[in-house]
């Protein structure tokens, strides 16, 4: 496949989203899967198999048992509890998979592409990386010609992105923190032209994310309406209704979140939970009351101050590199305004922004891959082809040859008068 004809496909299993990037000679675009540019990466497991994504999600209304939201924070342990089973989870990430890369298929005619790279967290041992490989590639075995998916390091995929901000000097360090559903990560990545580099050792919170947020403000919007302990009993009830009830507190919680990100305050509403809330009760949230939930620091449960905290240590142990030009924000939950004003505190600088940081990962892993398919051929210059041989030179030719000729006539006929001479003289 020559270069302009060749596409990628890029694809980050995230806790919360899955996205894909294609790439090919017109750039890169967020692969669209039913419609949507993000798929939940939440799984279900049927009776005759598993169903993925939104379907999932809303399959799981009256099956709690047989769903799983965040299948990536059970790769550590191999397997997912479903349905009373342990079941492996490569086959649940599989399930994941293998909608986007017969969507990917089917946009290109069918036509396979010249690179499929999934992304991982760049603190992840060989072992899961390898889970989220062999799920990628089992994904794909039906369709022919389609390369092993090779995988690439989520912070090197979205500082890829970055290749094109002007602040961002072709030789340059930067920091990536990219604040998700379910990590956060933090990794100095240094850029050296085209080349990019993980210095020093990548670090994270396992547990600290989005979703984590979303418990918290469901908790306290419980205790805030007088039912403390309520989210955590309806969570854990036998009763699927009651489960499903904390559900969807969990979800009201989450776009309470999201908007906060943009107004500073949300009214909500809690759904009829007897006893302890007779009927759908009103609670507002603001701004201040979720930053407090989610700041973190000195005593508190881990938050955006223990991220920040990262950056600076992950920038006092890097090895020497090139001069700092930002700490690049990436991952959803990297919207929520008092991470950037924690930032400048710690670090004195306005961090860097680029694009809609939820698909930072997939876009910049499609341009990486991209990047590596059609770079240009080396160049060979023309080179004259090397002279021929000379011809063998003859033995005795030129001056000195001739010279040679006459010594050995004069030795020749001095030879013969001395023997005349003796025959004279006998
Ligand atoms: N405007 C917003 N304000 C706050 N949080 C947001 C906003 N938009 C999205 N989020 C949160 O971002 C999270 C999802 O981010 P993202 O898709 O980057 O995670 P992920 O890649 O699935 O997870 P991870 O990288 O941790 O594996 C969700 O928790 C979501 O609620
Ligand atoms: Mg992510």
């Amino acid at each position: 496949m020559d270069a302009v004809s060749a596409w990628v496909l890029a694809v980050d299993f995230g806790t919360t989203n899955t996205i894909a990037a294609v790439g090919d000679a017109n750039g890169v675009r967020t692969l669209t899967i039913d419609g949507r540019p993000v798929m939940p990466s939440a799984v279900f497991l049927n009776e005759s198999g598993w169903i993925v994504g939104e379907a999932a999600v809303r399959f799981a209304r009256r099956r709690l048992d047989r769903f799983e939201r965040c299948p990536k924070r059970a790769i550590p342990d191999r397997v997912l509890f479903l349905a009373g089973h342990d079941v492996p989870v490569v086959d649940a990430i599989t399930a994941v998979f293998r909608p986007i890369v017969h969507e990917a298929a089917q946009q290109s005619g069918g036509r396979p592409p010249a690179a499929f790279v999934v992304t991982h967290p760049a603190t992840w041992a060989g072992s899961r990386v390898q889970i989220l490989q062999t799920a990628a590639a089992i994904a794909a075995r039906d369709l022919p010609g389609w390369p092993s998916p090779y995988p690439l390091a989520e912070p090197v995929a979205a500082a890829q992105r970055t290749m094109d901000i002007a602040v961002v000097p072709p030789v340059a360090r930067l920091v990536v923190l990219d604040l998700g559903g379910g990590t956060v990560d933090v990794t100095v990545v240094d850029r050296n032209g085209a080349y990019l580099t993980v210095a020093g050792r990548p670090t994270g919170i396992d547990s600290l994310g989005g979703e984590d947020f979303d418990l918290r403000l469901a908790r306290w919007m419980t205790a805030e309406v007088g039912a403390p302990a309520l989210f955590d009993r309806l969570a854990m009830s036998v009763n699927p209704e009651e489960r499903e009830r904390a559900v969807d507190i969990r979800d009201h919680a989450r776009l309470v979140k999201e908007q906060l990100s943009r107004q500073s305050a949300v009214p909500a509403q809690l759904p009829k939970s007897p006893p302890e809330l007779p009927d759908n009760t009103p609670v507002l949230v603001n701004k201040l009351e979720l930053e407090k939930l989610i700041r973190g620091g000195d005593g508190a449960e881990p938050g955006l101050i223990d991220a920040v905290d990262l950056v600076v240590k992950s920038l006092s142990t890097a090895p020497p590199g090139p001069p700092l030009a930002g700490v690049f924000l990436v991952g959803g939950s990297s919207r929520i305004p008092l991470l950037g004003t924690l930032v400048v505190e710690r670090i004195g600088q306005v961090p860097l922004k680029h694009g809609d940081p939820t698909t930072a990962v997939a876009d910049g892993a499609a341009r990486h891959a991209l990047a590596a398919v059609t770079a240009p051929a080396p160049v060979h210059y023309w080179a004259p082809p090397p002279p021929p041989p000379p011809p063998p030179r003859p033995q005795s030719s030129g001056r000195g040859g001739a010279a040679a000729a006459v010594v050995i006539g004069l030795f020749v006929i001095l030879a013969l008068l001395a023997v005349f001479a003796e025959l004279a003289a006998y």
